[in-house]
């Protein structure tokens, strides 16, 4: 198939890349690289053997959207691109509505006037907000407590009707847990910049020497250790999960709402035990207050997606740490001193 990945030069799209590339698939990346490397696609390339065709594009710039659909003949959209920050999205919220939710309707609107109506979209646990009924299904309310989390919200919303009005869009609404962890080669991998606000990434940087300790926020929770328990998910385990969907949406006319998850809650200091052993050195940690907006227990009732898309996650707690630690102990500085050292970034 040939397949459009916005926000394809990021974390999760340059994973899912790889998995489309090895599935056969042709791939076209747009990309605006605001949060992100095209070195991360150079990667891509090398590992596959094949070439990734890359559009540097702004979904904010419409024409420039549709001129890429003008290219003609793709068959599915996977749209990963979108600004994904909490706190910033507290602090900027024009900016996260204007990118992610007007970004998304002009990219709707290019694929309409292309006659494209295949979508896998991205969304996130974050649209369930701070519900503590765990395992959460995906009829559960949603209530996002954020304007990120409004953002994906908006964005079911918007595709919901689409797919009401007109029965020939097929759209996958992914809600995806904490993906971490990393390609098992090391080459690709998750490089936040500034400072990480998740956790698997700053547990990471501690590790690798560039941060002194982990901040542990809260150890009073009703849990059994007190800090926080997600639903951590191997990036490659949701890459696969992208495959899957697309594959039961041709052919499948409707709007599809899958939980991507483990199905299995792990503490803050069970991750930082387990990121330790795999780092061959334990991760200095303190505790500090609860961060607010947290929820004490996440974690997903992934049956749905097993039924329908025959899918589940694979791999545990300790292969997702140890696959994030090849990552950035091969890459202490993410993509940053490659993409220096090369000068200007092929466009
Ligand atoms: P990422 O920041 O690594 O990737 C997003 C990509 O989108 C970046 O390459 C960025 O440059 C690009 N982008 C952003 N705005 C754009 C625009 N206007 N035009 C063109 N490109 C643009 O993030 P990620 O972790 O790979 O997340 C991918 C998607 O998954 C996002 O939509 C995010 O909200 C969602 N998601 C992420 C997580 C997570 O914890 N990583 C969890 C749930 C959902
Ligand atoms: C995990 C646990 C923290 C950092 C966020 C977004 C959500 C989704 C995934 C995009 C919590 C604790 C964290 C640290 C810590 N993203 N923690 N010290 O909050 O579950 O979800 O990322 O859609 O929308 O909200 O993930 O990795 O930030 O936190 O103790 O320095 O680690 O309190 O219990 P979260 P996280």
């Amino acid at each position: 198939m040939k397949v459009l990945v916005t926000g394809g030069a990021g974390y999760i799209g340059s994973h899912t890349t790889l998995s489309l590339l090895e599935g056969g698939h042709e791939v076209v990346v747009l990309d605006n690289l605001m949060n992100s490397s095209a070195e991360s696609l150079r990667r891509v390339e090398q590992l596959t053997g094949r070439s990734v065709d890359f559009r540097k594009v702004d979904l904010l710039d419409a024409s420039a959207v549709d001129a890429v659909f003008a290219e003609g003949g793709f068959e599915a959209v996977i749209h990963f691109a979108g600004l994904k920050a909490v706190g910033e999205s507290v602090a900027k919220p024009l900016m996260y509505y204007t990118n992610n939710v007007a970004g998304t309707l002009n990219l709707l609107h290019s694929m309409e006037a292309a006659g494209v109506r295949r979508l896998v979209f991205s969304s996130s646990a974050t649209v369930y907000g701070a519900s503590e009924e765990v395992p959460l299904v995906e009829k559960a309310p949603l209530d996002a407590t954020n304007p990120y989390g409004r953002t994906k919200e908006q964005i079911e919303d918007i595709l919901a009707d689409l797919g009401e009005a007109d029965s020939r869009w097929s759209i996958a609404l992914l809600r995806y847990f904490n993906p971490v962890g990393a390609h098992e080669s090391g080459l690709i991998g998750e490089d936040p910049s500034g400072t990480p606000n998740n956790l698997l990434p700053f547990v990471a940087q501690v590790a690798v020497g560039r941060r002194d300790m982990v901040r542990v926020f809260g150890n009073d929770y009703p849990t059994p250790d007190g800090t926080g328990v997600r639903d951590y998910i191997h990036v490659m385990d949701l890459a696969a999960g992208h495959l899957a969907a697309l594959g039961y949406i041709v052919g499948r006319p409707g709007v599809y709402r899958w939980n991507l998850g483990t199905g299995r809650g792990s503490s803050v200091l069970e991750v930082i035990e387990a990121f330790g052993k795999a780092a061959g050195h334990p991760v200095p940690y303190e505790f500090a207050p609860r961060r607010p907006g947290d929820a004490a227990v996440s974690y997903a009732d992934p049956s749905a997606a097993l039924a329908d898309l025959g899918w589940s996650a694979h791999r545990n707690l300790a292969q997702m740490c140890e696959d994030h630690w090849r990552w950035q102990s091969r890459n202490p500085q993410g993509y940053a001193a490659v993409t220096e050292a090369a000068g200007a970034v092929a466009e």
